[in-house]
């Protein structure tokens, strides 16, 4: 055990997207309580998760992390966590039938709360408020009660987790029968794309090895068995801390608000408070990583975080924006692969590939997002290594919040369904052509 941390130890490092509640007390307080009530995830799934990206290192699995930007309240609907579910699992046997790599799903789900921003004040027609920071904190409406920070919003988030993981997991237990057939997978799309013809020879050979696992089985409760994790940007750190807890018959301290916190961009200074905090649980965990970090910097940061260098520890997932992955990419990995530092490399896609429309929507574009990961997959297996996983903001309805994919969004459609209150998501076709694309570009390595 590291005798010089504890869960509160960030507390005395500098601390970067902080923010102070007036009424110190009710915070503290709020803390407390979440600290009494039961975990939301177990330590027995946190290790089973670290044993599988262990594994993901050896290339016998591949991840695939996605979900909101920034989960809302109202997004813990039946509708849309089944929705939800249903594109991260059609996504995985897509990507198992390209990888022939057995799938680790991995939801930005149940408790994606918590928000980074550039700005912490935001003004508008001369008023100028505290930025919106995700419900965990305060509330998007313009007006100074709704962006002051408010410890409830903690409890709320709790909540709201726990509910999201409890209809997950009954759904899963359930068998999730509807989703293994491809009569419900609505493939509209595949007959506009001009790739449809390889597309449709990927459904055909998924829906065939189904049959055959049915036929084999008797049954589809072998798929009950389908594993799923959650993840979230560990940023406020009070209420990672408030389930931060040593287990009986564990030596370690475990983050139980989640199975795979990961630290942001913004706050991985190596002598900064997150990072601070993230050293001392056991937890697998990912790194953001994007154009500034340096290969030295990189270096001491994995040995920071993993000082005893094992496998199934932790995740860079890079985000450089396609423009800059060739020349900001390379050099890491060779650093990466000279120090012999065990990890698993992850592609970003979404977050370097942002910009503003002329009507000031934040969007992507679906080209810029396929470009970044098929750069991400030729610079890691040219290094001799591969690309371990994909993380992606995306969204199981067919919003309209990123450009391109086979039905060709153009920037003027993105006032139809425009829902996000953050960064823009794949929508279910463009996430569905997007593990499609992938997939064909995993079996041609294979060949
Ligand atoms: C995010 O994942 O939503 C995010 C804010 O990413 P990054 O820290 O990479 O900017
Ligand atoms: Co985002």
């Amino acid at each position: 055990m590291k005798s010089d941390w504890n869960p509160e130890s960030w507390k005395s490092k500098p601390i970067k997207q902080w923010v102070e509640y007036p009424d110190p007390a009710a915070f503290e307080s709020v803390v407390q309580e979440i600290s009494t009530l039961p975990p939301l995830v177990t330590s027995g799934e946190i290790a089973q998760l670290r044993k599988e990206l262990a594994a993901a290192e050896d290339g016998e699995y591949f991840v695939l992390q996605g979900g909101d930007c920034s989960e809302t309240f109202d997004a813990c609907s039946p509708d849309r966590i089944t929705s939800k579910l249903k594109i991260l699992l059609l996504m995985s046997y897509i990507l198992i039938y390209g990888s022939r790599k057995r799938v680790i799903r991995l939801g930005r789900i149940a408790g994606q709360y918590a928000k980074p921003r550039s700005k912490d004040m935001e003004t508008k027609d001369g008023v100028t408020l505290p930025s919106y920071r995700g419900p965990l904190i305060n509330s998007p409406e313009f007006t100074a009660e709704a962006r002051t920070p408010d410890p409830k919003n903690m409890l709320r988030g709790y909540a709201h987790a726990a509910m999201t993981l409890n209809f997950m997991r009954s759904l899963i237990a359930g068998g999730f029968a509807d989703m293994h057939h491809p009569e419900y997978w609505e493939l509209g799309f595949v007959n506009l794309s001009e790739h449809s013809r390889e597309y449709r020879h990927i459904f055909q050979s998924i829906s065939t090895s189904i049959n055959f696992m049915e036929i084999v089985a008797g049954t589809m409760d072998a798929l009950a068995e389908t594993r799923f994790y959650c993840s979230h940007e560990g940023l406020h750190l009070p209420y990672e801390m408030a389930q931060t807890r040593r287990v009986p018959r564990r030596e370690e301290w475990f983050n139980l608000t989640t199975h795979f916190p990961w630290i942001g961009e913004r706050t991985r200074q190596l002598d900064g408070a997150h990072v601070e905090f993230f050293r001392g649980i056991a937890n697998p965990i990912g790194v953001k990583v994007g154009p500034t970090m340096q290969p030295e910097e990189l270096i001491e940061l994995t040995k920071v975080l993993n000082p005893r260098n094992e496998k199934g520890r932790l995740c860079l997932i890079c985000r450089f924006g396609a423009s800059q992955i060739e020349e900001k990419l390379p050099p890491l990995v060779e650093a990466v692969l000279r120090e012999k530092r065990n990890l698993l490399w992850m592609s970003d896609p979404m977050h370097g590939n942002t910009h503003s429309t002329a009507n000031g929507l934040k969007t992507r574009s679906f080209d810029d997002i396929l470009s970044e990961l098929l750069c991400a997959m030729r610079i890691l297996d040219r290094e001799g290594t591969h690309l371990g996983g994909i993380h992606f903001e995306l969204t199981g309805e067919n919003v309209t919040e990123c450009t391109g994919g086979a039905r060709g969004l153009t920037e003027a459609d993105l006032v139809k369904d425009y829902q996000t209150e953050v960064d823009p998501r794949l929508n279910y076709e463009q996430s569905m052509e997007m593990a499609l694309l992938i997939a064909e570009r995993q079996a041609s390595y294979r060949r």
